[in-house]
């Protein structure tokens, strides 16, 4: 079933953005051949990931994901059924984000900047989350 799946972790320190080139080659060498499609959201210090594909395929991924070392603590916020990709094209499109400065970055409102803070805490969970992750790809 066409799904989505969509977690918070914190970055480690010593990812550096090297590292993070090496992450994006990854998602580009695998996610293809698994048809899973998403973005990749980074800032200094985390990273909000949103995978889709089948279920099987995005959670294993998932899984394998997890364990990685260049972050920790890393949060399921949302999975769910999709009647359609909302990044159909992108293996991995990938932003840097700075926390601090996120309406400059995007169009979002005051609230729901507030909303998505909450979200890199790991305590936003409802249906906005992926409303809110579409504003850095505009
Ligand atoms: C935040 C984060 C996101 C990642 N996303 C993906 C991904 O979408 N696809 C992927 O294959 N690897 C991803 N990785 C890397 C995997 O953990 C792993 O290093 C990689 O899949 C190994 O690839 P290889 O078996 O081709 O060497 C991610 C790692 C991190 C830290």
């Amino acid at each position: 079933m066409l799904s989505q799946l969509v977690y918070v972790s914190v970055r480690n320190p010593s990812c550096t953005e090297e590292e993070i080139q090496k992450i994006l080659a990854a998602c580009k060498r695998n996610n293809k051949e698994k048809d899973v499609t998403g973005v990749l959201l980074y800032s200094n210090t985390h990273f909000v990931q949103y995978l889709e594909g089948e279920y099987s395929k995005i959670s294993s991924l998932y899984d394998k994901i997890k364990t990685d070392s260049r972050h920790k603590n890393a949060i399921m916020i949302n999975t769910a059924p999709i009647q359609e990709r909302s990044f159909p094209s992108w293996q991995m499109g990938a932003k840097k984000f700075d926390n601090d400065e996120i309406t400059y970055q995007t169009d979002m409102s005051s609230s729901e900047k507030v909303a998505f803070k909450s979200l890199l805490s790991g305590k936003e969970s409802n249906n906005l989350t992926i409303g809110l992750i579409k504003k850095f790809f505009k």
